[in-house]
């Protein structure tokens, strides 16, 4: 633990009980260890008794320790370490089909700007957690570096500082990539999308995750596109066993897979699944697209390999971005696409002609100079911590019954409701009570996981999430509720045989 000096505005004892709960959230201290007596923690931390027992005292308002009499203080156990994880139902064979024409992206973040909302639909993190005030000095810095040059194209493949930079921090991603392998794209939706462009025509069949992120079935139907929607576990992702069944009977021109950090679910693919699906993938000479943009985010531990280091770079599309990471609003992104890179190049050039120079700049000056990795290191805690607060909150409102999954990075939750929750009410009376949540058929192609909603964590607890938390249970409950009710009367009602 850090030193309990004050910074002049936080009182020591608050300071302790903060890093203390730091070492909650981070499993230094484990539910149901002891923690140190209020004595050994004054003596280690060079504080008054009384500053350590008002430490301990806060750590138990806030419910992360008990008191147990003789004994000492102990790390609470959580209720939601007991949870199981969401379960979701498929058809035993996938079919490829057809998307339906709603446009879920547009609402879910108009609802988002719509400041009276509380925000936990869009997949969307608190800009008082992102570093817009350095990026904004960073930019108005390269402003006055280059003076009028500063409103020119970012001329495709975009600039080379950003590149450069995305190379050197390929190493982490488990590849080895090379400036000239990426291209500087309009966030990952337009990397995905060129991706999508390049390695398929109108009318293929795309094999996806199910569920998956909504704006790839928005994608998808535009592009003129079928979706062959591969079920995933909710602690590995997809399952290969249906995939290569699924591989056998249908032609697909194209899979797209979200293997770290999973939007909506959080799973992270292990290494053998990655290995595996690359496999099967390259066997067929299926292009592989990787949407990477939740990596960096883990929560514990290295950062999670990209799909691309598990075999031939050149046959895997890996797409990535910023906007969760840094400033949504910049819209950078990259692809770097292998073997369809110069048909990427093209496809760019035509759409979009080039980028904007100053976001482009200011990221790669962010990369370089700017303590990037510092300060992924304090939004990965942040975003860690919040999950868990947000994990806890649920399951204490909910009724039971219910599963939640266990995110392994990012800061989105799945969560499976009573089965006779219909999601999609649920979300219109949350919208009517303020609150903006993510109904579960949002995350499939055909209007699955009807009572399943995705919870936002990005924003830094506050008495006002915790009421909406609150608010939501009573909802779900009264609709589990009602629900059960009409059923039994449906049930007990004469019939006429
Ligand atoms: C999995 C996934 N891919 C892509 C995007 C879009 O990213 P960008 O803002 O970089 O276009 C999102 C946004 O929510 C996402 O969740």
């Amino acid at each position: 633990m850090s030193s309990p000096k004050t910074n002049g505005r936080e009182p020591v004892y608050l300071k302790l009980a903060n890093a203390l709960e730091g070492m909650i959230a981070n499993r230094s201290l484990r539910p149901g260890e002891r923690v140190p007596s209020v004595r050994q923690f004054s003596r280690q931390q060079n504080v008054s008794v009384p500053t350590a027992l008002q430490a301990y005292a806060t750590l138990e308002t806030r419910g992360l320790i008990e008191a147990r009499p003789k004994s000492g203080f102990y790390v609470r156990a959580r209720l939601s370490d007991l949870i199981r994880e969401p379960r979701m139902t498929f058809p035993a064979t996938p079919r490829s089909i057809q998307l339906g024409v709603d446009d879920p992206v547009a609402s879910l973040l108009a609802d988002h700007a719509d400041k009276r909302l509380v925000p936990l639909g869009a997949a969307l993190p608190s800009a008082e957690l992102l570093p817009g005030v350095r990026l904004a000095r960073i930019v108005a810095a390269i402003g006055r570096r280059l003076g009028a040059e500063s409103v020119g194209y970012d001329v495709s493949p975009g600039h080379e500082s950003l590149r450069r930079e995305l190379s050197r921090r390929s190493l982490d991603w488990g590849c080895a990539l090379h400036a000239d392998d990426f291209i500087v794209t309009v966030g990952a939706t337009e990397a995905v999308s060129l991706a999508l462009r390049a390695v398929c025509k109108p009318g293929d069949t795309v094999a996806v995750e199910s569920p998956t992120y909504f704006g790839l079935a928005s994608m998808l139907r535009e592009l003129q596109l079928k979706a062959l929607p591969i079920p995933v576990h909710s602690a590995t992702g997809m399952d290969l066993d249906v995939m290569e069944r699924a591989l056998r009977k249908t032609r697909v021109a194209a899979c797209v897979v979200i293997a770290n950090f999973h939007n909506p679910i959080g799973f992270v693919m292990p290494d053998e699944n990655k290995r595996r699906l690359v496999e099967l993938c390259a066997r067929r000479d299926i292009p592989l697209i990787e949407d990477d943009t939740y990596a960096d985010l883990q929560h514990e531990g290295p950062r999670p390999r990209s799909l691309k280091a598990f075999g031939d770079a050149d046959s895997i599309v890996l797409c990535g971005s910023y906007s969760k990471k840094l400033a949504p609003g910049f819209r950078v992104g990259y692809i770097a696409a292998g073997r369809w890179q110069p048909r990427v190049k093209a496809l760019k050039q035509a759409s979009t002609l080039s980028g904007a120079l100053l976001p482009a700049l200011a990221v790669a000056e962010f990369l370089k100079n700017g303590g990037y990795d510092r300060y992924l290191r304090a939004i990965r805690q942040a975003y860690r911590q919040q999950v868990d607060k947000m994990r806890e909150a649920v399951v204490e409102s909910f009724p039971p019954g219910i599963g939640l999954s266990r995110p392994k990075g990012g800061f989105l939750l799945w969560c499976e409701l009573p089965s006779n929750v219909d999601a999609i009410q649920l979300a219109q009376q949350a919208r009517a009570a303020g609150i903006s949540i993510a109904p579960g058929p949002m995350f499939s192609p055909v209007g699955e996981f009807t009572n399943f909603i995705r919870i936002n964590c990005g924003y830094p607890w506050s008495p006002q999430i915790e009421r909406a938390v609150g608010v939501l249970g009573h909802l779900v409950a009264r609709m589990a509720g009602r629900n059960n009710e009409r059923a039994k009367r449906r049930n007990s009602e004469p019939t006429m045989s």
